[in-house]
């Protein structure tokens, strides 16, 4: 397919003499379609060229050679460069293309390069809180993204599966054990326990040594202390599982933390032989004063063990050996923005290649509040997650009652459209912003919601059942017909697609693919009201259909890279 924006790109390096690259990643698609397809700023090249972005534009416009085939007007508006495509070449690829690729957008060749994505990652015997909802549904759109672009992606679950809370929730269990039944709602249960130990431990300084006492012999592998571990671990991953589920979440490891706690030896080793090591009221530290970072990271406390710090060191060294990353990416909230600081810091300390250390990348994300006021804190007040997603399913069973109440396959529906909404609120703003939860509105079918671009969706497929699924073939089209301005929106969104997904794992900002479909469904709403898909004409009919049928494909393949199931009616 002609890739327009690269073709600009070049010619702009050429006439200018700066990297293609750098041209390439200034190049943007304006609003508003009187703007050109594509426009270049050319204040950019302001302080690189040292000349006015006027000057740029016009030196450009002047020495640039392009293929006036494809690119049939370059015009400077106010320091851009608008360029304007032949939109019947861009139609006539595009269209062609979905027709012949049932994953259209997908990378042509596999794309060597190594990618590990670190998410979703609760704790055990603790609430799976609507902030791991969050890393989840983030994390899963880029696992699903890099897949479908080609790259070798390994999903991991870092379970927070030890530490010495552990001791404590095994001298709860200890006393109080018999007084709960574990298998109904264990998570809330542990929680329960674990409360109630450290209450005791701050009254009574005995217990909190059995607690010390029990990590020690967990560490140390004792039996009936790793057997109660061993199943605090099963009954919470059990629990999680439900979420996982509901959500259609996978993963390619779980290794948590507790699988690296035979490799932190080593990560000190390594540090005490680079030198780096400090002794600082008792503890074990690296100072990161020297790169800005006011806050050392801890590495082995004063009691000796070693904490989350040390576990994620023992990851990354884990991580570059056995899966040779080439990105190694973190989803959890911001307020995690100083711990990874400081480990990746520290990891350039490890002795790894400098590949391994550039590769690490955090992606931090906003807080969610409920709209019913409640935080999701650290604090107690938890909602479960699973009943969250629960009370999702069941409002959008109450709406399809209410408009479809014929509709077969309700169940199926509604959870698609439930759990649709969810991810879909989850990713719809830039993740680095706070969030509200609210189940009324991310239901709302004419709003910018998940269940609006399902409904979209179900919309093309009605059309297409109104010509008894007869999809006109490519050659049979008409392309001519397809150039009025409703159409052609909807071509250039297509054409898009694989460029908007690349957008998204440079950025690691699923929002870009959201917003897309938001844009792709008010696009076809528009071709829809305006344009009569089914009409006398019959080549008109079925240039129009066809292009029904290609936006329902983008709408159903883009939604599910972001974890969304399409109903094919509602
Ligand atoms: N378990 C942590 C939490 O719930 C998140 C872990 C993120 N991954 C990591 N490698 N540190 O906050």
């Amino acid at each position: 397919m002609t890739d327009f924006k690269s073709e600009i790109a070049s010619a702009i390096a050429i006439a200018t003499k700066i990297e293609k690259s750098e041209i390439y990643g200034y190049i943007e698609v304006p609003k508003d379609i009187n703007n050109g397809d594509y426009a270049f700023p050319c204040f950019k090249l302001a302080k690189a060229l040292k000349k006015a972005p006027q000057t740029i534009a016009e030196d450009i416009k002047n020495n640039i050679t392009i293929d006036n085939n494809k690119i049939l007007k370059i015009d400077i508006v106010s320091g851009y460069l608008n360029f304007y495509i032949n939109k019947k070449i861009m139609a006539e690829e595009v269209l062609e293309r979905i027709e012949n690729k049932e994953d259209f957008g997908k990378a042509l060749a596999q794309n060597n390069k190594n990618i590990v994505i670190d998410y979703s990652s609760p704790n055990i015997a603790k609430p799976f809180h609507i902030g791991h909802l969050k890393t989840t549904v983030i994390g899963g759109a880029l696992y699903n993204i890099y897949k479908y672009l080609g790259y070798n992606v390994t999903g991991v679950n870092h379970l927070g599966d030890y530490g010495t809370q552990f001791g404590k929730l095994i001298e709860g269990y200890k006393l109080w054990g018999n007084e709960y039944d574990l298998e109904e709602n264990p998570i809330d249960k542990l929680a329960e326990i674990y409360k109630r130990i450290n209450e005791l431990c701050k009254e009574d300084e005995n217990v909190l040594n059995n607690c010390r006492e029990n990590f020690k012999l967990l560490e140390q592998g004792d039996e009936y202390c790793t057997r109660l571990w061993q199943e605090f671990k099963d009954l919470s991953i059990k629990e999680f599982q439900k979420i996982y589920d509901l959500l259609g979440t996978k993963f390619d490891s779980w290794n948590g933390e507790a699988f690296y706690a035979d490799k932190t030896d080593e990560v000190i080793k390594i540090l005490k032989d680079k030198g780096v090591l400090k002794e600082s009221e008792g503890a074990i530290i690296v100072d990161l004063s020297d790169v800005g970072i006011e806050t050392p990271c801890i590495v082995c406390k004063s009691n000796g063990s070693t904490i989350y710090a040390t576990r994620d060191l023992a990851a990354i060294l884990y991580r570059a050996r056995t899966y040779d990353y080439d990105k190694c990416i973190y989803v959890t909230s911001y307020e995690q923005n100083l711990h990874f600081k400081q480990i990746f810091e520290v990891a350039k300390f490890l002795g790894l290649d400098e590949k391994y250390t550039k590769g690490l990348e955090h992606v931090p994300y906003g807080f969610v509040r409920l709209s019913t006021g409640k935080m999701s804190t650290r604090l107690g007040n938890f909602v479960k997650v699973e009943d969250l997603l629960n009370d999702a399913i069941s409002e959008a069973k109450r709406i399809i009652e209410e408009k479809n109440p014929d509709l077969d396959n309700k169940e199926e529906t509604a959870k698609k459209v439930g759990i649709g909404a969810v991810i879909f609120n989850d990713l719809a703003t830039s993740r680095i912003k706070d969030e509200v939860f609210d189940i009324k509105a991310m239901l709302n079918f004419q709003g910018e919601t998940g269940p609006y671009i399902q409904y979209t969706y179900v919309r093309t497929n009605s059309v297409l059942e109104k010509v008894n699924n007869n999809k006109p073939k490519f050659k049979d089209i008409d392309i001519e017909l397809l150039q009025d301005d409703y159409s052609i929106n909807i071509i250039k969104l297509i054409y898009n697609f694989e460029d908007i997904l690349n957008q998204v794992i440079d950025k690691s900002e699923p929002s870009i693919l959201a917003r897309y479909l938001i844009d792709l469904s008010k696009a076809f709403s528009l071709f829809y009201s305006e344009n009569k898909i089914i009409c006398d004409d019959k080549n008109l009919q079925e240039a129009r259909v066809y292009l029904t049928y290609a936006t329902g494909k983008v709408l159903k393949n883009g939604a599910k890279l972001l974890g969304i199931e399409m109903p094919e009616k509602m």
